[in-house]
């Protein structure tokens, strides 16, 4: 049985401020080990309909390491559909025994590894029709859970906060592919929404806009370029100290790739007065800590917790 913990918490975080804001962390990485931070909001209702639906299972699309594969495998068995994993890099130029293959696998994923190239046409109508067609009966969730029906189970995590707090001023996110980001803004609930890409991502915004939320972003939300430490999974050592400092104050671990660069962006804009006084600013923990193995894996001793 795979318990979920839901609804997550929301922890104060004593950051010491003259303006008398007040910090609070949605702990959505809490929710599960595995199915944790926005994979479970973003999957929910996809596999609801394709459970509805009569399908028999999930095709996804995901890196080595990647947090939404890993999640999806187990969420899908957790539903009791099947799952295929379409992964970038063929399997000699990749460790396919990295901890999260191995785990996704036990979690009865099937595994189909293909070159970087071929994985660009991940997007592609005609491309995966083809791969659809190949296996009859598979629900297609693309690439990091980027779907419309992904953005109501994200607006629940509003209705949760919202029975936890009365007032929220500021909300920030990473953005990945921006779906959370969009979940979010889709609510219109919140006063100021900073997403925070960890991507070198010149066209997020019109992504968004375009593919999810089928409108413009109104003022109410902004999206802040500063703080992707040179793109995907880059990083320096001020962000690695960061992430331990944040670890060992407000026992709040976070993950190199995504909620690393968020929490420094939080302290950061705390640092250069963006925030107005007596606010109440909140983070959404995204997840993502099983990531880290697979730095550290790369990188030996890279992250200590
Ligand atoms: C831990 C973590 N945080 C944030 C994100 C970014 O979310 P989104 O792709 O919805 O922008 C991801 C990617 O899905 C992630 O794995």
């Amino acid at each position: 049985m795979i318990e979920l913990h839901l609804p997550s918490p929301l922890h104060p975080i004593p950051i010491q401020n003259k303006k008398a804001i007040k910090f609070f962390i949605k702990r959505d990485d809490l929710i599960h080990p595995t199915i944790s931070g926005n994979k479970w909001r973003k999957l929910k209702y996809q596999l609801t309909h394709a459970k509805e639906q009569g399908f028999k299972g999930i095709l996804t699309f995901g890196g080595a390491y990647s947090n939404h594969i890993i999640a999806t495998a187990l969420a899908a068995k957790k539903e009791g559909l099947n799952s295929i994993g379409i992964i970038r890099g063929e399997a000699h130029s990749i460790n396919i025994k990295n901890a999260t293959l191995s785990k996704a696998t036990e979690y009865g994923m099937d595994l189909q590894f293909i070159s970087r190239e071929e994985y660009k046409l991940k997007e592609e109508g005609q491309y995966v029709q083809e791969l659809l067609n190949k296996r009859s009966g598979f629900f297609l969730i693309p690439e990091g859970g980027k779907h419309q029906l992904a953005l109501p189970g994200v607006a629940e995590i509003i209705q949760e906060m919202a029975s936890d707090i009365d007032n929220i001023d500021y909300l920030l996110c990473a953005i990945g592919t921006g779906t959370t980001f969009a979940g979010l803004a889709k609510t219109k609930k919140i006063k100021q929404l900073i997403g925070i890409p960890v991507l070198k991502h010149s066209n997020i915004q019109q992504e968004i806009e375009e593919d999810l939320l089928g409108e413009h972003l109104t003022s109410d939300c902004s999206i802040l370029h500063d703080y992707h430490f040179g793109g995907y999974a880059k990083f320096n050592s001020e962000l690695i100290d960061f992430m331990h400092d944040i670890n060992s104050q407000y026992n709040i671990p976070t993950d190199v790739l995504y909620t690393s660069k968020l929490l420094y962006a939080a302290v950061d804009l705390l640092r250069q007065d963006y925030f107005k006084a007596d606010s109440t600013v909140c983070i959404y923990h995204s997840g993502g800590i099983q990531g880290n193995a697979g730095m550290n894996e790369r990188f030996p001793d890279l992250v200590k917790f």
